[in-house]
Formats: structure tokens, sequence, C-alpha cells
């Protein structure tokens, strides 16, 4: 059985600067260096709380040590795993970090649900989703939206792609169950969608038994696992 896992972490905006600068010692150098060019704080804590949750989660589900945790982007800036057969994925949005670990490739898409100008769904989604999501009552829109566009991301980073892919290739049909129809390829990969308040979570798999609840997790938790309670 693929062994694979998701966890969330909500970003304390209040740390203060030694326990962030201790924090940065235990990332990669090149995250290190991101997080100290992110103009806003809030940007640094996401990709800081992203590596130390990959960490955690590689250090207790998969018994990799952490020296031996090398992160490489390829040609499209999906990170992965140097050597390792485990593959992760990251998303960041509002208060939350949330990361899925897997023996398959697996692509994550969190959003806060915000307004928004629906004019971004003539530009993103393609004809079909765009009817569905008019012919949705008002009210259900905005929810309806998110749900697409979480949907889309996940397959997008599970294919790790980026922005390579042409959109109106991709439709995808949310009912009882979602379907997804690829006009330009052949795998079918399941998707799973998480209740989180005022977010929506999606996460895309070629494994249809991918795991059915998120684990939340503390600072102080991943803190202790990777770096020890020092
Ligand atoms: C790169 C991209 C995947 C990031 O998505 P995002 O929603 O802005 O940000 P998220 O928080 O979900 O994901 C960020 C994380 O994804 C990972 N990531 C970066 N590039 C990636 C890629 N090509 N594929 C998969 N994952 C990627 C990184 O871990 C990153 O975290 P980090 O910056 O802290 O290292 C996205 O900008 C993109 O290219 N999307 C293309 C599709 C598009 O046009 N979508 C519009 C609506 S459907």
């Amino acid at each position: 059985m693929c062994k694979n896992f998701i966890y969330l972490a909500k970003i304390d905006l209040q740390l203060g600067q030694d326990a962030y600068d201790g924090l940065l010692q235990i990332i990669s150098e090149e995250n290190r260096q991101r997080c100290k060019r992110f103009m806003f704080r809030e940007d640094a804590l996401r990709t800081l709380y992203g590596e130390l949750m990959l960490r955690y989660m590689l250090m207790q589900h998969f018994s990799i040590r952490h020296e031996d945790i090398q992160l490489l982007k390829d040609e499209s800036g999906k990170p992965y795993l140097k050597g390792l057969p485990v593959h992760f994925n990251i998303s960041h949005s509002g208060d939350y970090v949330v990361c899925a670990v897997s023996e398959q490739p697996v692509g994550i898409d969190i959003e806060r649900i915000k307004e928004v100008d629906f004019k971004l769904a003539e530009r993103y989604f393609c004809k079909s989703e765009y009817r569905d999501l008019f012919a949705r009552e008002e009210i259900r829109r905005l929810d309806y939206f998110f749900s697409l566009w979480t949907l889309k991301e996940s397959y997008l980073k599970w294919l790790g792609t980026g922005m390579s892919v042409p959109l109106d290739s991709i439709a995808f049909k949310i009912g009882s169950e979602i379907s997804m129809i690829d006009t330009c390829r052949s795998a079918r990969p399941f998707f799973k969608q998480f209740p989180i308040d005022g977010y929506k979570l999606s996460l895309c798999s070629m494994n249809a038994g991918f795991a059915d609840d998120i684990k939340e997790i503390s600072l102080e938790e991943m803190k202790f696992f990777t770096q020890g309670d020092n």
C-alpha cells in the first residue's frame, strides 16, 4: 500500500525574531535566502513552515534523516527530493500552509475564499466550467469558483508543468464526484477536497486511496522533531 500523508499548519504571525532566525537555520540554503528576500514576513513564514513541515513528515513517516533531505527544482520550478523515492507538494494561502507527501506524485492547492472578480473565470476556466459556475445560485458561486480553481491548480501542480498547459484543454465537472477531462493527456488522476472553514483545499494523485484526513501540526512539534528542543 502506498504511504501518503497530508499535514496542515497555521502560521504564527507573532513569531519573535530570535525564534524565526533559529528556524531559518533548519531549512535549505536556497529557501533561507528566499525567505530573507521576501518583502513581507508572512510570505517568508509560509515558505519556512512549508519546508519545516516537509522535513517533519519525511523524518516522522519515512525515517529519512534530516541531513539526507536535499531539495532540488525541475525545469518548471517544481521542487523534488534528490535521490529519494518520495514525492511532495506544498501550498500556502492566508493563515495556512499544507504539505502532502506520498510515494507517488501529488499536487495540492489551498486558497482562502475571498471576493474575486469573476472575469478571472473567463480567463482561466474553459467554457463548460464557466457555464457551470454561472449556473450556480449567486450565493454558491464564490465557493464553486474556488473549488474549480484549487482543483485545476492541484492538477497542474501534480503535472508540474506550471503555466505551460493550455487551460481550455482541461475541464472539471463537480457533482457528487469530481471528474476531469484533459484533451491533451491520457492520465486520469483522482481528486479530493477537504473542508476547512473559509478555505478550499484540493488534492490530486493517481492514488484513489489517498489519506482521508489532514493532521494539524504546531510549530513546536515541527521544531522539536527537526531540530531538537533547544
Ligand atoms: C507555481 C504555482 C504552481 C504556485 O501556485 P500558487 O497557488 O501561487 O502557490 P501555492 O502556495 O499553491 O504553491 C506554492 C508551492 O508550490 C511549489 N511549486 C512551485 N512551483 C511548482 C510547480 N511548477 N509545480 C508544482 N509545485 C510547485 C513550491 O513548493 C511552492 O512553495 P514555496 O514557494 O514556498 O517553495 C502557480 O503559480 C502556477 O504556475 N500555476 C499555473 C496555473 C495557473 O495559471 N493557474 C491559474 C488558475 S487555475
